[in-house]
């Protein structure tokens, strides 16, 4: 059944564990992150972003969304919009069905210019007036992500702020989040700790050190009954980068969150876990496999399978890692 965001991660809480949210934008991302859950007994976040609903259009995306809830009669679904750069964006998803959203005021309406406290505030607050009304959930984010180490937003190809970020923009404030959380009531905080959207992440592997881990702690005890998110949490998997290379794939040399990262954000507080890289590099690798191996083949649904199945093997792994698997 289809539930709200709030109620998932109530219980998410409760019993210390982290749901992975992943990215939709066709059917056979919908399969694999349902077919996993189903085969690890978990609770489902999916989420769709603006550039999601540009490419499959809202009515086939909110129609395969209801297909998975109807074919999964026995996992709670919580349907999120991710990234909503806008009250009316967020206003046209509660309308569709959405059980939840999230609204960035981080960032202005172009989606790429760090945003004025004030200003994210004040849309922030009119969003949770609007969802609570009707039951929706609501995300809000504090601080912008990208790496400690470069100042970079991280990810060439739209996401995210552009350009160079100061020091105390890529860390969320504590006191800050907690003037923030009791002027808009929202439910779940995305927060800014040294993750960044996209492939490129960093340029070394990650150590201990690269994410600031200790903030994640000091932040949920100011909030403590506000979820916290952790976006740009793919871990950029070296095998499939590997797979991608030996096909023919340009993708330059780089890494991800490690799962163990994620576990010790999990242990601190994170509750939600966004992820979308991670299935993007899985698909596109498998179905280069797929292809080079069946060069006769022109059914497109022998690479699709393929995509799915490697899709499906990531979000099994992450359901196991993030301790979701029998909390359904
Ligand atoms: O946060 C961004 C997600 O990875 C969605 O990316 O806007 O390309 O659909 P997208
Ligand atoms: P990744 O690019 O690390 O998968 O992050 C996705 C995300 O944060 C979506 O909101
Ligand atoms: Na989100
Ligand atoms: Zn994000």
């Amino acid at each position: 059944a289809m539930i709200a965001l709030r109620q998932m991660l109530d219980h998410a809480a409760e019993h210390g564990y982290g749901v992975p949210a992943f990215n939709v934008n066709n059917l056979e991302q919908i399969q694999a992150i349902m077919e996993a859950a189903q085969e690890t007994d978990s609770p489902v976040i999916l989420q769709a972003s603006a550039g999601a609903r540009k490419y499959a259009g809202e009515p086939y995306l909110r129609h395969m969304i209801l297909a998975a809830v109807e074919a999964h009669p026995d996992l709670p679904v919580v349907l999120h919009q991710d990234h909503g750069a806008t009250p009316a964006v967020c206003l046209q998803s509660i309308r569709s069905g959405f059980s939840s959203v999230m609204m960035d005021g981080s960032l202005r309406e172009d989606g790429q210019t760090p945003a004025s406290y004030e200003y994210n505030v004040e849309v922030t607050r009119r969003v949770s007036d609007m969802a609570h009304a009707v039951g929706v959930s609501v995300e809000g984010e504090l601080g912008c992500l990208g790496s400690l180490e470069t100042g970079e937003a991280g990810e060439e190809d739209g996401v995210g702020a552009k350009g160079k970020l100061t020091h105390d923009m890529l860390l969320t404030d504590p006191v800050q989040a907690q003037d923030f959380v009791a002027q808009t009531r929202i439910d779940a905080l995305a927060i800014a700790i040294g993750t960044s959207h996209g492939a490129y992440k960093f340029t070394r592997q990650p150590t201990g050190e690269t994410l600031a881990i200790d903030r994640i702690a000091a932040i949920h005890a100011r909030v403590p009954n506000t979820h916290l998110v952790m976006h740009g949490s793919s871990s950029v998997p070296q095998e499939w980068l590997a797979i991608i290379r030996s096909h023919g794939g340009q993708i330059k040399e780089t890494w991800g969150v490690p799962v163990e990262e994620i576990q010790r954000g999990i242990r601190n507080g994170v509750r939600k876990v966004n992820i979308d890289t991670d299935i993007r590099l899985a698909m596109s690798g498998a179905m280069r496999q797929s292809m080079a191996l069946h060069p006769a083949e022109f059914d497109p649904r022998k690479a699709f399978l393929a995509a799915k199945l490697a899709a499906r093997g990531i979000c099994k792994a992450r359901f196991e890692a993030f301790g979701c698997a029998g909390q359904a």
